[in-house]
């Protein structure tokens, strides 16, 4: 199967859990529940469930384990958008090709759907039922995801992006704000899938581990170059957002040609990464390279 036709596999797989899920919660404000809907299930190119999925595929895990981890992944992911985009951070009108959640409804729904969406993150993964084979420790799972979401991940993360805004900062401070904000949870995709086969070693996790930190640091410098070089129509969001609100990215520290630079190294440090695993890691490889070429 070429690697289009997995993506796409994978994200149709998704989506229809995801619609599952949301259409068996009984929320008594239709509002919020169509806010929640708006947040999740409009588009979005599910690149955290994809990892988990083929990380999983790659170690043989059983994909029904996955579920519950990619769903709880992107219902983090969807909210940090949600927050990301309202007045008090980045203040963006447009995400995934439609107006942001509080343009299209309010500001306080989309507060309040991006809480939901937090706390539901959670409730997928408790509730998950892990096969009898992988048996992951549900405990170890919810520690992992909140590491990854909090103050020690993405949310702590955002905290360094408002900081460092209006202001230079060094390049070992920029690293560390997008390696929590954006790599924190891409990690937690690919760690939290290694914990779903018990076969696998503490060295083939680390090394897993150590590629998931590439790709996710690599992920948040391409998005940094393509707020530059993409347009409205490509991104889904304001081109230039970055720009105009005079952000900290590697771009504006490095250039546009030193920060692709950047994200080539991370590409090959994470390929090597990759080299010493005993599996066919070639999905993973393939989303190293999609990751640093994208352009949406
Ligand atoms: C955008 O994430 C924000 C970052 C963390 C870079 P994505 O590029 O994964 O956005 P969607 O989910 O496809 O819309
Ligand atoms: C977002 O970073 C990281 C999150 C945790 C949401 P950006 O602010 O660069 O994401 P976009 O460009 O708005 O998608
Ligand atoms: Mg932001
Ligand atoms: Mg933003
Ligand atoms: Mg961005």
């Amino acid at each position: 199967m070429s690697d289009l036709q997995q993506l796409s596999k994978y994200q149709t797989r998704i989506n229809s859990y995801l619609s599952n899920v949301l259409d068996n919660l009984s929320v008594n404000d239709p509002k919020l529940l169509e806010a929640m809907r708006y947040g999740l299930l409009i588009g979005g190119k599910r690149m955290r469930p994809y990892l988990a999925y083929i990380t999983g595929e790659a170690i043989g895990a059983d994909l029904n384990d996955i579920d519950g981890i990619a769903a709880a992944l992107e219902c983090i992911h969807a909210y940090s958008l949600l927050h990301d985009d309202l007045p008090a951070m980045d203040d963006d009108d447009l995400r995934r090709g439609k107006p942001t959640c509080h343009k299209a409804f309010d500001e306080a729904t989309a507060i309040l759907a991006g809480d939901s969406l937090q706390t539901l993150a959670f409730d997928i993964l408790a509730n998950h039922s892990f096969s009898q084979s992988a048996q992951p420790n549900h405990i170890n799972l919810i520690k992992k995801l909140s590491k990854a979401s909090g103050y020690q991940g993405m949310c702590g993360g955002q905290a360094l992006d408002l900081a460092a805004t209006n202001k230079q900062i060094p390049l070992a401070e920029l690293e560390l704000l997008h390696s929590l904000k954006t790599g924190a949870l891409l990690e937690a995709a690919v760690n939290m899938a290694a914990d779903c086969t018990p076969s696998i070693t503490t060295e083939e996790k680390k090394q897993l581990s150590q590629f998931a930190q590439l790709v996710g640091l690599a992920y948040q410098v391409r998005d940094d170059i393509i707020d530059i070089t993409s347009s409205d129509e490509e991104l889904g969001k304001p081109a230039g957002s970055d720009v105009a609100a005079n952000k900290s990215t590697y771009p504006a520290l490095l250039g546009l040609q030193g920060a692709q630079q950047k994200a080539d190294n991370l590409y090959q440090q994470a390929l090597q990464a990759l080299s010493t695993l005993p599996y066919n890691t070639r999905s993973l490889s393939e989303f190293a390279t999609f990751i640093i070429k994208r352009t949406s």
